[in-house]
């Protein structure tokens, strides 16, 4: 029954221009982009169009529609919910080699048959560059989906250690008594494949909102499962009003959990109102709330760093994928010994940033490309806007922004002189980055600072060569980041090597990537057995 030796997907590298994988990328951009999809809901395996539907545009060229997404009504969600409910007895019965199957079957579908098909739908959909898209659609997604399996095969086979004569004990992990609800995020196509993946493989069935910005990505990695043999009714697709679903969905008695990645705001929403449903005795269990939500993710340079190293990678962490991932800089502390040289290097680095379409298939090289939607550029723009009117805030570089035609955010560094301004603590999920320069005798009060101004706590990192410059930021920060970097840039967790996810406002942290997840989405029951 093992299942079969799990390594992380290599990430193909486009930098080499094999001209067959850029013909097979335009192609499969091409097809995405000459048609308007019409993108149905999915409920018991069904495919339901509806007359209301929601655009998903190319947000680097807004005019083009690239779906209609159909939109769920009332009944649609209590169809979706009951088809999970209906589909729950025989999947939960299925061997766990044989759900695992349909993972590790669609894991290798999307490696070689449907690659450029996912990379296509997420570069136009969700505004990537194909070296973005080819490690978050591809390679994080194929790597959730195996390396699941080997942590539910790890998860089966650990059962109590101590036994007494003529007595078996035995663990028996049963998936939840309900239904999982999955509300995914638009940044990621693989943490909405985990989202729905690491419940469903546990046994459970699931009710599904994908993000409206993700609909199409999305769609066609649920078709990929259906393909791979996920039968009908475990994943149910409902694309709709958020707050709808998410009423008719949590006030069912069958709701047994939340797996979730969003904003802080709408899961603390979430948190209440399934609370409240507790305490009315909603619910036969305790639903199981597991969530990965905002954060104001750090670097912290000590004068000892390498210049060179912190520079790039403090771009890197800032500005890749528009800052737009959970795990993105947005708040850089450089000591002023180091600030002359590192501010002329970074900003000529930024200046040097080609921002643009990236999904156009003439030129698939854009660093940068589009945040992903209307609000979130306005958002964007405000704040850039209050920094040019703030005493305390300074431009440094960039600034400008403009949607006319996709919805462009020019890099933007900007320099505050308060320790505690609250562009330090505000997220603003895009490519703005706010640093703060401090003393080099102050190292240990900006380490203190760093944990203090804000209420987050996903990612961050310290770049130093000193030992104990590295060692008093690692035992001062325990608790400002779930995921802690020592001379590394604060993105991008590999699946199985580094465990994802933050406490604090930033989540549950329940550790996507890792065996701890799964533990969120069964119920151990114990036998004992006297013989
Ligand atoms: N896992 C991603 C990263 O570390 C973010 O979601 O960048």
């Amino acid at each position: 029954n093992k299942i079969p030796t799990i390594k992380n997907e290599s990430v193909k590298d486009f930098c080499f221009k094999d001209e067959k994988d850029w013909d097979l990328l335009r192609a499969a951009i091409t097809k995405f982009s000459d048609e308007t999809l019409a993108i149905p809901l999915v409920i018991n395996g069904q495919k339901v169009y509806r007359t209301e539907t929601k655009t998903q545009v190319n947000p680097a060229k807004h005019g083009q529609i690239l779906a209609d997404v159909s939109q769920a009504t009332a009944e649609d969600i209590q169809a979706a919910i009951a088809a999970a409910k209906a589909a729950k007895k025989q999947w939960a019965a299925t061997p766990w080699t044989d759900r695992a199957a349909v993972f590790l079957k669609a894991a290798d579908l999307i490696s070689t048959k449907y690659r450029y098909d996912m990379l296509a739908a997420t570069m136009l959909g969700q505004g990537k560059n194909v070296y973005q898209a080819e490690i978050d659609s591809v390679a994080e997604l194929i790597d959730f989906f195996k390396f699941n399996t080997k942590y539910a095969e790890e998860l089966y086979a650990s059962q109590p250690a101590e036994t007494s004569p003529g007595v078996w004990n035995r663990a028996e992990y049963r998936p939840l008594e309900g239904f999982v609800y999955a509300v995914t995020p638009f940044n990621f196509t693989a943490i909405a494949a985990n989202l729905v993946g690491a419940p469903a493989l546990m046994g459970n069935t699931v009710v599904w909102k994908p993000s409206a910005t993700a609909a199409l990505s999305n769609y066609l990695l649920l078709t990929i499962l259906e393909e791979a043999g996920l039968p009908a009714g475990v994943i149910n697709f409902i694309p709709g009003d958020p707050v709808e679903v998410t009423d008719l969905v949590v006030n069912d008695s069958e709701f047994a959990a939340l797996h979730f990645t969003g904003s802080t705001d709408v899961f603390k929403g979430l948190y209440s109102k399934i609370s409240n449903n507790v305490a009315a005795d909603k619910y036969r269990d305790f639903p199981r709330i597991v969530g990965e939500t905002g954060g104001k993710n750090f670097h912290l340079i000590h004068p000892s760093a390498s210049l060179e190293h912190s520079v790039l990678s403090s771009l890197r962490g800032a500005y890749e994928y528009q800052g737009q991932k959970c795990s993105a800089l947005s708040r850089l502390y450089v000591p002023e010994s180091l600030w002359p040289r590192f501010k002329e290097e970074f900003v000529g680095a930024m200046s040097q940033i080609q921002i643009g379409n990236t999904s156009s298939t003439d030129s698939l090289n854009f660093f940068m490309g589009p945040v992903i939607h209307e609000q979130s550029f306005d958002k964007l723009a405000a704040a850039i806007e209050q920094a040019k009117s703030d005493p305390e805030l300074t431009i440094v570089q960039g600034g400008s922004y403009d949607k006319t035609n996709g919805f462009y955010v020019q890099p933007t560094l900007i320099q505050t002189s308060n320790p505690e301004h609250e562009f330090l603590k505000r997220e603003f999920f895009g490519p703005v980055l706010t640093t703060y320069v401090y003393p080099d005798a102050k190292y240990e009060q900006i380490i203190d600072s760093i944990d203090k101004v804000n209420k987050y706590g996903l990612t961050g990192s310290v770049f130093a060569r000193d030992r104990s410059a590295i060692r008093l930021a690692e035992e001062k920060l325990r608790y400002s980041a779930g995921n802690f970097y020592i001379n590394d840039k604060c993105t991008g967790a590999v699946v199985g090597q580094q465990w994802f996810g933050g406490a604090r406002a930033s989540g549950t942290n329940d550790k996507a990537g890792s065996g701890n997840i799964l533990t969120r989405f069964v119920s151990v029951r114990n036998v004992k057995e006297n013989f």
